[in-house]
């Protein structure tokens, strides 16, 4: 299967956007506009369509127009089956792919995978274990069919075993579950550390080429699987029995995971500036954008890259476009920097949009889609 883009994207009553439409390149969007002008609401559009949720908001009722009933996201796929997704302030959220309702919002995660790049992305550091949970099962969710499968088992067997321990069952009922999380968890463990090494190689390729001042240092990459180390899952289990009872719930496993860098063994935190934070961040996507396009699955991903201008100054603004027009993904870039249109050179499939007030002003094809 070839992998899709959005060809065509049509937003209705989305904040200060009344009606749009645009036709994205395969390559590079850039999305220029003033403060307000509706930039991170186009993101937020794609972002609302892809994973049925807001990265501004939890509740969606805030992002329908003031004065309107409802929004609506519609796209144009480049295997022509039509996405949509409408929230209704009464009926609530409703999602159709090719016509056809959709029963579970991972369906449409799983045709447009994608990765949203946050205006302060250079505060990766200060995330918390969860959210690099997710990252890294982000790649794994496209990339390992079985992914999938294992997590949720895993998680429903550890909310199993979780309620037996809050209802104090006696040893025998709450081991039951002992077996089949361990196994889960092994299997996880396996496909994580596959997959951050798999990042890391790339990773060591592309952050240098956005800061070349970093060509010459060791990056290592440390994975912690959940529970101590060098033991089997299965085992530790059965050690702090007493312990989970204590607690109410399963401490050690693969819901505990959590994974570091280093450069030249030190916390990058400790010694990136934010700019460079921020490269580190994008350099992370990039990696996994690579990995999920060069798996069996084939998969393309679309990258949103919330403010590239805050934090890089011009030529590293200029690098990134540069790298990101290398890179066979579509990206949706925003920035208030007009400037920014000049370093797309012609021979790069790229649009520039321009925004105001809610509307298209002016859409340049720097050249149509080769890719
Ligand atoms: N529910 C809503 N109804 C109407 N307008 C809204 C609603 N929510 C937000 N807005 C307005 O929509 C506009 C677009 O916001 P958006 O965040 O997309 O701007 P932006 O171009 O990303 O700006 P910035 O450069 O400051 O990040 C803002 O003026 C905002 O106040
Ligand atoms: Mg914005």
């Amino acid at each position: 299967m070839d992998p899709l883009v959005l060809n065509q994207l049509t937003i209705s009553n989305l904040r200060n956007i009344t009606e749009l439409v645009i036709q994205p390149s395969s390559g590079i969007n850039l999305i220029l506009g003033d403060n307000g002008s509706g930039k991170t609401s186009i993101l937020e559009a794609i972002h609302l369509l892809t994973l049925g949720r807001s990265f501004r908001t939890r509740f969606l009722k805030n992002a329908v127009q003031f004065g309107q009933q409802h929004l609506q996201v519609i796209a144009k796929t480049s295997n022509d089956a039509p996405v949509g997704l409408q929230f209704d302030l009464t009926q609530g959220l409703q999602i159709r792919l090719n016509s056809q309702p959709l029963k579970r919002l991972s369906d449409l995660a799983t045709q447009l995978p994608l990765q949203l790049i946050p205006a302060n992305c250079h505060q990766f550091f200060e995330q918390g274990p969860r959210y690099r949970r997710q990252l890294l099962d982000w790649g794994l969710f496209h990339v390992e069919p079985s992914f999938n499968y294992q997590w949720q088992s895993y998680r429903k067997v550890v909310q199993q075993r979780n309620s037996a321990l809050r209802q104090h069952k006696n040893d025998l009922e709450i081991r039951l579950w002992d077996t089949h999380l361990a196994a889960f968890g092994e299997e996880i463990t396996r496909l994580r550390q596959q997959q951050l090494n798999q990042i890391l190689d790339k990773f060591r390729l592309i952050f240098p080429r956005l800061c070349p001042e970093f060509k010459e240092v060791d990056f290592t990459l440390q994975f912690k699987s959940g529970w101590t180390k060098e033991h089997l899952l299965i085992d530790v289990l059965s050690d702090h029995l007493e312990r989970d009872k204590k607690l109410g719930y399963t401490r050690s496993g693969s819901h505990a995971a959590d994974w570091s860098f280093s450069i030249n063994g030190v916390d990058p935190s400790e010694v990136l500036s934010r700019g460079q934070q921020k490269l580190f961040a994008l350099a992370l996507s990039m990696a996994q954008a690579e990995i999920t396009l060069n798996s069996a699955q084939h998969t393309q991903s679309i990258l949103l890259i919330d403010d590239i201008s805050s934090e890089l100054d011009q030529q590293h603004q200029h690098i990134m476009l540069t790298e990101l027009a290398k890179l066979p993904v579509q990206c949706f870039i925003s920035s208030t920097d007009y400037s920014l249109a000049a370093n797309l050179k012609s021979d790069e499939s790229a649009t520039v949009f321009h925004v105001k007030h809610g509307q298209i002003v002016e859409a340049k094809h720097h050249q149509l889609s080769t890719k």
